[in-house]
């Protein structure tokens, strides 16, 4: 119990992970700003080469259907959807085909641009004698709005965290204070112990000269 303070950074780290993944899910544009549509996708087996492609599927607020938005493949990118023509940028990894970051940027966001958005992942590892194919999708919902507003959710895991993170610092000071209190505790015992030690060597030692002195 008292080594664990790791533990308690790791707990602290995987909370503020999940608060960013709440806080992502419900998005916010600004009109006639730019904004980046995030999508990351981690590679599980760092040493396996691997090549991936990443497509965009856009469905406005009034559309019943996904259509395909932008693809990425082989290091070219490719706007697909008229709407968006010269105003999608590639923000995800560069220069590699091995992609991990399938980000894109819209230059000048306008109020048609409000729907879901969503990514998709068709990464292929290869392995020395065969080819794994895995697939990973992310959706985003933006809102478009004339300022940036925070939402309710936002604002109430942001406070939560500062809550937890306050909480689990008061812990650590409690359980420092705790082993504090057990090690010193031990170190009375030790000297406890010590002590009545050298009173039987010295009572030994007091035995001895008597034995000595009868022998006189
Ligand atoms: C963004 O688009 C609006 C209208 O769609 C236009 O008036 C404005 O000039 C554009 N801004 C930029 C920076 O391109
Ligand atoms: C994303 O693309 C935009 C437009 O090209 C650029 O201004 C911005 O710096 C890029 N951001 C990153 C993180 O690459």
């Amino acid at each position: 119990m008292c080594h664990d303070n790791d533990g308690i950074y790791r707990v602290k780290l995987l909370y503020m992970i999940l608060v960013q993944l709440a806080v992502d899910s419900d998005t916010e544009a600004v009109a006639n700003q730019g904004f980046k549509l995030g999508c990351i996708s981690c590679k599980m087996r760092g040493e396996v080469p691997a090549t991936a492609a990443v497509n965009w599927y856009f469905k406005a607020s009034d559309d019943d259907e996904f259509s395909h938005l932008y693809s990425y493949e082989d290091l070219i990118g490719d706007v697909i959807d008229p709407r968006f023509y010269e105003r999608l940028d590639w923000n995800g990894s560069k220069q590699t085909k091995d992609l991990q970051d399938g980000s894109i940027y819209i230059l000048n966001v306008t109020y048609n641009d409000t729907g879901t958005y969503q990514c998709r992942f068709n990464r292929v590892l290869m392995y020395p004698n065969y080819e794994f194919q895995t697939n990973a999708s992310k959706t985003i919902i933006i809102n478009v709005v004339p300022r940036l507003t925070r939402g309710m959710a936002s604002i109430f895991s942001e406070v939560m965290m500062y809550v937890s993170i306050i909480g689990l610092q008061f812990w650590l000071v409690v359980e420092m204070v705790y082993c504090y209190r057990k090690i010193a505790a031990a170190g009375e015992e030790a000297l406890r112990e010590s002590a009545a030690e050298y009173l039987a060597i010295a009572s030994e030692s007091k035995d001895n000269c008597a034995g000595v002195q009868v022998a006189e």
